[in-house]
């Protein structure tokens, strides 16, 4: 489990998060929606030590990680992967390549052993039979697709998205969002996904976690979003339902 409690961060006086708790249980995929600069992205590289609370906790696994050292991030961000919102291949290694690095160089690899366990994560995002194409011979959604592959090489138990589908046409967005679900209904892997795709958010939520002013404003599954009477949740739901906001 995942748990975010109390956490405060501020640049010099701005402050963007100011006392947010949230948990992620096993298995579960959970989205953080919020307007652009409500500190999403804040949030979520909190996980990987990117970024240090000024106050507050954050477990993993029941592990305080507010007091983890630079190396102790190490062995976490194999555990908990993220997938960043302009997560770049190496444009001039086959695709195959890309996802058999960090085999290669977190698992000391031999290439052959390494290619292999990059082809069954390939294979797993229905990418295999593009192994050997060079990232520059595909489209943006294929490439966010071995970008997740990569992420997956080492069999993390949690993977975070910081805005998977943002710049996608619609097709590949749908299929970013079934690996999404796959993820978690097949292998048990945990989600935290940052969007404002509400064809996302609503099609493969099990809670929505809203960020407004520093806090959560509402923590619950699509059927209390939907539900909800706060004007706040209604009007952001409604502009994102509408399509171009400032975001
Ligand atoms: N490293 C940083 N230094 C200073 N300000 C930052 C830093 N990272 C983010 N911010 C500010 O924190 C706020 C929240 O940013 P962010 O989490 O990226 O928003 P979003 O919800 O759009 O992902 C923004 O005002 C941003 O400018
Ligand atoms: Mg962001």
């Amino acid at each position: 489990m995942i748990e975010f409690i109390d956490v405060h961060k501020a640049f010099g006086d701005k402050v963007v998060l100011a006392g947010v708790t949230l948990t992620v249980e096993p298995g579960s995929v959970v989205f953080i929606i919020g307007k652009s600069g409500a500190g999403k992205s804040v949030l979520v590289k909190h996980l990987v030590g990117l970024i240090r609370p000024d106050g507050g906790e954050i477990r993993f696994e029941g592990q305080a990680i507010s007091a983890f050292a630079e190396r102790d991030f190490y062995p976490l961000r194999k555990r908990c992967a993220m997938v960043f919102q302009h997560s770049t291949l190496f444009d001039s290694m086959t695709l195959l390549d890309n996802v058999a690095l960090p085999l290669r160089k977190h698992q000391r690899l031999g290439q052959a052993a390494a290619r292999e366990g990059a082809m069954a994560r390939l294979a797993q995002v229905r990418m295999d039979h593009l192994a050997q194409r060079m990232p520059g011979d595909i489209g943006d959604g294929l490439r966010k697709r071995v970008a997740i592959a990569r992420a997956l090489t080492l069999d993390p138990e949690y993977v975070i998205f910081d805005e998977p589908t943002t710049g996608l046409d619609p097709v590949s967005a749908r299929h970013v969002d079934a690996l999404i679900r796959q993820l978690s209904d097949e292998l048990g892997v945990s989600s935290l996904v940052v969007s404002h795709d509400l064809r996302s958010i609503f099609g493969v939520a099990d809670r929505i976690v809203m960020l407004y002013q520093g806090k959560v404003r509402l923590d619950g599954t699509p059927g209390d979003f939907r539900a909800s009477v706060d004007p706040v949740i209604r009007q952001f739901v409604r502009g994102l339902a509408e399509g171009p906001m400032e975001l």
